[in-house]
């Protein structure tokens, strides 16, 4: 059994089930439980998958506790009916871990997609730290994307047997998506010069709404207006906290395209033709070095270190001068650009589906 909930859990979640419908060992269920609307539809849209059962748990403003009660619930029900085998959960999402959660209140076994990542801030990122240790410690199976996410599973005392070093599956999803000579359907997209030095921003920790988020987003405005040759494209995050911050920022200044969250299609190949991108997401933080395009992460740490020792990776915090002046050396000195702008695979070659499927095969079959 599949649970999903959120954007980033269908594009990391979808490769494998794409894997699963290929192997005819395997009954398989996917529940959706919807802590995401329009961003999950969106999602699974673009892999044409359809869930057994949609919990549409979204409600505008939801608490954290909103969405762990609610799911925990309503996996409750759907675990006592379908009685799967194993219950397979991804990432820190509260999704993952309160059906985690309710695996283990059944006595189901859970296997853990992309376990072992720790920045060692139980509030950043908030929840998803404490998320995904808990998650580690309902879990019997955990597949590990890098080496250094199963040396912390292992230095939490998680059994070796029960590491499997994957790789992430996000790059499984990038290369079903990419391609050279991308149409977008938007046509605001099509339109833009991208020989101009385009900047690609997305942002929605929670930690850091209101002023934090807001000195970060002032840096990357004065840039662009201080720098005719650039162009901004923001799609937007729906939870209204960003949406509110990015309008206040950015709303009547030249060269700023704040656009609806893009399907994720549109999204990779948009991230594959920018010059630049500014992101506190994790997925795009894994997904970028792979492309070949320099990230600049506005948050004070990640979890995703692998790329910041490949160099595709620069932390900037969220602190204005920072933001300001990592972003303004990576637009004016050419170097440090070309330093950065350099195709690595730290986080997969995409095939990490397959060696999740293998193991499922050969674990219980
Ligand atoms: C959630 C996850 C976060 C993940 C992120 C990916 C938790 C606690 N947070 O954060 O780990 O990195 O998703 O994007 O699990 N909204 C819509 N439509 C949508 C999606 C969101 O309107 O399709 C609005 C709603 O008002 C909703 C709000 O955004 O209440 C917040 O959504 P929520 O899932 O609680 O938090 P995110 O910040 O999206
Ligand atoms: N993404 C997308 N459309 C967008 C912005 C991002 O499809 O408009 C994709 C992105 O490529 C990555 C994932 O969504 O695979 C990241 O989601 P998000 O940043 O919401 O969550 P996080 O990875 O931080 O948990």
């Amino acid at each position: 059994m599949f649970v999903l909930g959120t954007r980033p859990e269908v594009i990391k979640i979808a490769p494998i089930i794409k894997a699963l419908e290929k192997c005819d060992k395997f009954l398989f269920v996917i529940c959706a439980m919807a802590q995401h609307r329009e961003m999950m539809d969106t999602a699974l849209e673009v892999f044409n998958i359809k869930p057994d059962y949609d919990a549409d748990l979204m409600k505008s403003g939801q608490t954290l506790t909103d969405i762990t009660v609610r799911v925990l619930s309503k996996m409750e029900s759907i675990l006592l009916k379908e009685k799967p085998d194993l219950v397979l959960v991804q990432g820190d999402t509260s999704t993952g871990m309160a059906a985690a959660l309710a695996a283990f209140y059944q006595k189901i076994q859970v296997a853990h997609i992309e376990a072992g990542l720790r920045s060692g801030n139980i509030y950043s990122p908030y929840p998803e730290e404490m998320n995904r240790k808990i998650i580690s410690n309902l879990s019997t199976f955990h597949f590990a994307p890098t080496k250094s996410n199963a040396d912390n599973l292992l230095a939490s005392g998680v059994k070796r047997e029960n590491i499997i070093i994957t790789g992430n599956t996000v790059i499984d999803a990038l290369h079903m998506v990419i391609t050279n000579d991308y149409i977008f359907p938007d046509e605001v997209l099509n339109k833009i010069d991208y020989t101009k030095k385009i900047i690609l921003l997305t942002a929605h920790r929670r930690e850091y709404w209101g002023e934090s988020m807001k000195g970060a987003f002032k840096a990357i405005r004065d840039i662009i207006i201080e720098n005719p040759d650039t162009e901004l494209i923001f799609p937007v995050h729906l939870n209204p906290n960003v949406g509110d911050a990015a309008k206040e920022i950015f709303s009547q200044v030249e060269r700023v395209h704040l656009i609806s969250p893009l399907d994720y299609r549109s999204f990779a190949n948009l991230m594959n033709k920018v010059y630049l991108i500014l992101t506190d997401s994790g997925g795009i933080q894994e997904e970028a070095p792979s492309l070949g395009k320099p990230v600049i992460v506005i948050r004070n740490e990640t979890e995703r270190n692998e790329a910041v020792e490949a160099g595709t990776v620069k932390l900037a915090g969220v602190d204005y001068k920072n933001v300001y002046a990592i972003t303004k050396e990576l637009l004016t000195n050419v170097n440090s650009y070309s330093d950065m702008a350099k195709s690595v695979n730290p986080y997969g070659d995409g095939k990490s589906s397959q060696r999740i499927v293998d193991f499922l095969s050969s674990h219980f079959i």
